[in-house]
């Protein structure tokens, strides 16, 4: 492995409703993927993220798993329901002391508290009133923002305000098979808007009570036309737009691209100038490119997604291919230029079926090497000139994987659901080697 600049930052990432289960403690009030996991079908194991790794109780365990690890930085996510349990008014002083004291735990391990703000778990309260789709739940965004960086703000070494708001707004809201289940293909482009303008009010509010940098975390994913038609060119080119340009260029000042759904009529007269707000660092997750070709006639849908050829596969059937992160941060580099600030890779991983052997070992050769394969992609980035400043594994533990439910395991650290015991797996190992040198 070719070295890393002294200072780049490794890290390892979760969220909240995944890991944390305890969704009634600390007068914690319901979210939207609470309402979703209970609605027959949607889950695929059927089950639910009412004890997931139960981190709420177990954090300090989890903290001396960090140390051990000998990570720089741990991202997690701050759950809104446990802040502001009806996603409005004064904040929940039990729901700030659980962050207040794994903050406190963090630092005292050496490790850096990464938080990001918006990890899908929407207050149910604010869905009731339309969710993203309303206007003012970017209002709302911004001032739990503020009650969450009043508290935790002198200690938090890097905010990140969104998650993945493509993936909230396209699963959640395009196609439903993500809370909260609804199913408006294009018409979803508010809940774009509306997240991207809570983002910008966000960084506004955490800049008035937190001296740290803002960021965002985005997914992206290389877009292969599949076909050589004017028409597969032309889905390829939607699809991209859609995927990779819809959320970054109005974040960089360059407004919105012209993408399948832009609705200018949501968009009201100084909006993209909150929205552009400068940010201190850009988060990048990547698990996997995208094959697009031109879609079926009469498909509601302008592209038409298949499957790659000639990858390996991870447990979710993603393909592996390293090379198309060193390329989608070549493309960032190149598109975007002086606009762009530096980058972190916020999440980076992958599913296999790990299990204990007769020893209780788990050995997981398959990430350490998708993960070998991806560091590398870094730094050969790197050395072409893009600025990238810290590298985060999704994840530290097996966790509750959405609609997947248990099915599917990210984790460094295998987790037994049944008696919650955490077993690091050989990948542990290989990544504390990797951020010792
Ligand atoms: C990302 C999500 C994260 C996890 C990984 C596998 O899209 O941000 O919560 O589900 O995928």
């Amino acid at each position: 492995m070719p070295a890393f600049p002294a200072g780049f930052r490794w890290g390892v990432s979760t969220s909240a409703y995944q890991i944390e289960g305890a969704t009634a403690a600390d007068g914690r009030g319901p979210s939207i993927w609470d309402t979703f996991a209970q609605e027959a079908g949607r889950i695929v194991d059927g089950s639910t993220a009412d004890e997931a790794c139960d981190h709420r109780h177990r954090y300090a365990e989890d903290t001396a798993l960090l140390a051990g690890l000998g990570v720089s930085a741990y991202r997690f996510s701050v759950a809104w329901p446990r802040i502001q349990p009806t996603g409005a008014g004064p904040a929940n002083a039990a729901g700030l002391d659980f962050y207040d004291r794994l903050v406190d735990g963090l630092l005292a391990a050496g490790v850096d508290p990464v938080a990001t703000l918006f990890h899908w778990d929407l207050p149910q309260a604010l869905e009731d009133a339309g969710g993203w789709l309303n206007r003012d739940t970017a209002a709302r965004f911004a001032e739990y923002a503020d009650l969450t960086a009043a508290r935790l703000g002198d200690r938090v070494k890097l905010w990140i305000t969104l998650n993945e708001p493509f993936i909230h707004m396209s699963l959640g809201h395009g196609i439903g098979t993500h809370a909260p289940g609804r199913m408006l293909l294009f018409d979803a482009f508010p809940v774009a808007h509306h997240q991207l303008l809570g983002h910008g009010l966000a960084v506004a509010a955490l800049r008035a009570s937190s001296t740290s940098p803002v960021a965002i975390a985005n997914n992206y994913s290389p877009v292969r036309q599949v076909g050589d038609t004017d028409a597969d060119r032309a889905a390829t080119e939607a699809y991209d737009a859609l995927h990779n340009r819809l959320f970054t260029d109005p974040l960089l000042g360059l407004g919105y691209p012209d993408a399948p759904g832009v609705d200018p009529a949501v968009v009201r007269d100084g909006d993209l100038a909150v929205i552009a707000a400068p940010i201190d660092v850009l988060g990048v997750n990547y698990y996997n490119p995208t094959g697009i070709r031109a879609p079926e006639e009469g498909s509601p849908l302008p592209f038409e997604i298949v499957p790659l050829d000639g990858y390996a596969r991870t447990a979710f059937d993603w393909p592996v291919a390293p090379d198309g992160l060193r390329e989608l941060l070549l493309h960032l580099h190149r598109r975007y230029g002086d606009a762009l600030p530096e980058i972190q890779v916020t999440e980076s991983g992958c599913a296999y079926d790990d299990a204990p052997d007769a020893q209780g070992r788990v050995d997981d050769p398959e990430r350490i090497a998708y993960l070998d394969g991806h560091v590398r992609a870094v730094r050969e980035a790197m050395a072409e000139g893009v600025p990238v400043t810290g590298y985060f594994v999704w994840s530290l533990l097996d966790n509750w994987e959405w609609a997947e439910g248990f099915t599917k395991r990210f984790g460094l650290v295998h987790v037994d659901y049944a008696t919650q015991r955490r077993t690091p797996k050989s990948s542990y190992a290989w990544f504390r080697d990797l951020t010792r040198r």
